[in-house]
C-alpha cells in the first residue's frame, strides 16, 4: 500500500512507520491521522509484522502537534466530527501488537499524545517534549490530560498542560515521559535492535503481556490480579508456551510461531 504522508517499511518481523512531511514538522494533519489508522489495519493483518516502530521524518522532529492550520477555520462541531470521527491515538493505543515511538525531535501537542499511545518510548538525546496547546488557548485534545498524568504522574502533567514548557530528554527521561535516551546518531539502530529483541518473542505472549499491562491504568487491582492470572493460563494453551519451555529445557533457542 502507498500512502502521501506516511513511508512504510518492514525490516524482518519489524514494520517502521514514518510520518513524512517534514517540511511541515510532521504536524499531524486530517490525511496523516487517516493513513496512520489505514497502516495500523494494514500491520494488524500481517501476521509477519509482530512489532512497529513509529517515527517522523528529518532530523529535526518527531511530530510538532496537530496540524495548526486545520484549527484556524474550524467551527467546534467541525472540530468534534474531526476529533470524533478518526481516533488515532486510542487505535494505537489499542494495536494489539508492540509499539515503540522513536522520538527523533520536537515532540510536542500531539505529538507527545501519539508517543504516550505506544508501548515505550525511546528519544535521541536532542528530543524535545512538551505539550504546548496553552499557547494557543487551547488544551490537549489527544488523550493528553488522560495519559500524560498515568505516564508521569498528576504534578508533572499538570507542569508541562499548565505551563506549556517543552523539555529535554534528560528532564523527559527524569520525570519517566520518555523510557531510554540514546545519543541522536544511534537512535534508530539502538531502536530498531530492541524492537528485532521483542519481535524475537512469542508473539502470543506479547500480546497477553500488553493487554495485561494496559489494564493496569485501567482496572482495580484485584480484577487487574484476576485478568493477568487468565491470560497467563491463555498462554498455557499456545504452542508458544510449549517450544518455550522446551527450549529453555533442551538448552537451545526457542522458535516462535504465534500460535
Ligand atoms: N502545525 C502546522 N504547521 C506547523 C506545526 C504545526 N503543529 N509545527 C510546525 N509547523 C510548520 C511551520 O508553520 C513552518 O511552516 P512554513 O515553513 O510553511 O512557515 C514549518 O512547519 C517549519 O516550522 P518552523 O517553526 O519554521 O520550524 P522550527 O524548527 O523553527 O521550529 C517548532 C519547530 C516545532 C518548535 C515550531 O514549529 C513550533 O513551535 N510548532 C508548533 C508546536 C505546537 O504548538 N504544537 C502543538 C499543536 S496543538
Amino acid at each position: 500500500m502507498s500512502y502521501e504522508t506516511l513511508r512504510v517499511e518492514t525490516e524482518g518481523a519489524v514494520a517502521l512507520v514514518t510520518i513524512d512531511r517534514s517540511e511541515k514538522r510532521n504536524a499531524l494533519n486530517s490525511r496523516v491521522r487517516a493513513e496512520i489508522v489505514a497502516a495500523l489495519a494494514a500491520l494488524r493483518d500481517d501476521d509477519g509484522v509482530r512489532v512497529v516502530v513509529v517515527t517522523g521524518a528529518g532530523e529535526k522532529a518527531f511530530v510538532a502537534g496537530a496540524d495548526i492550520g486545520e484549527f484556524a477555520q474550524r467551527t467546534p462541531l467541525e472540530q468534534r466530527d474531526a476529533m470524533t470521527g478518526v481516533r488515532v491515538f486510542d487505535e494505537i493505543a489499542a494495536f494489539p501488537k508492540p509499539t515503540l515511538a522513536m522520538i527523533n525531535g520536537f515532540c510536542l501537542g500531539g505529538g507527545c499524545e501519539l508517543a504516550l499511545a505506544c508501548d515505550v518510548r525511546i528519544a535521541a538525546d536532542t528530543a524535545r517534549l512538551g505539550q504546548p496547546e496553552i499557547n494557543l488557548g487551547i488544551i490537549p485534545g489527544g488523550g493528553g490530560t488522560q495519559r500524560l498524568p498515568r505516564v508521569v504522574g498528576t504534578g508533572q502533567a499538570m507542569r508541562l498542560i499548565l505551563s506549556g514548557e517543552i523539555v529535554d530528554a534528560a528532564e523527559a527521561l527524569r520525570i519517566g515521559l520518555v523510557d531510554v535516551v540514546h545519543p541522536a546518531a544511534e537512535l534508530r539502530e539502538r531502536t530498531l535492535e530492541f524492537a528485532r529483541g521483542v519481535a524475537a518473542k512469542s508473539p502470543v505472549a506479547l500480546r497477553m503481556a500488553k493487554a495485561a499491562v494496559r489494564a493496569a491504568a485501567e482496572m482495580p487491582l484485584a480484577a487487574g490480579l484476576a485478568y493477568e492470572t487468565e491470560l497467563f493460563v491463555t498462554c498455557f494453551a499456545s504452542e508458544d508456551k510449549r517450544e518455550g519451555v522446551a527450549a529453555f529445557l533442551e538448552k537451545r533457542p526457542a522458535e516462535f510461531r504465534g500460535r
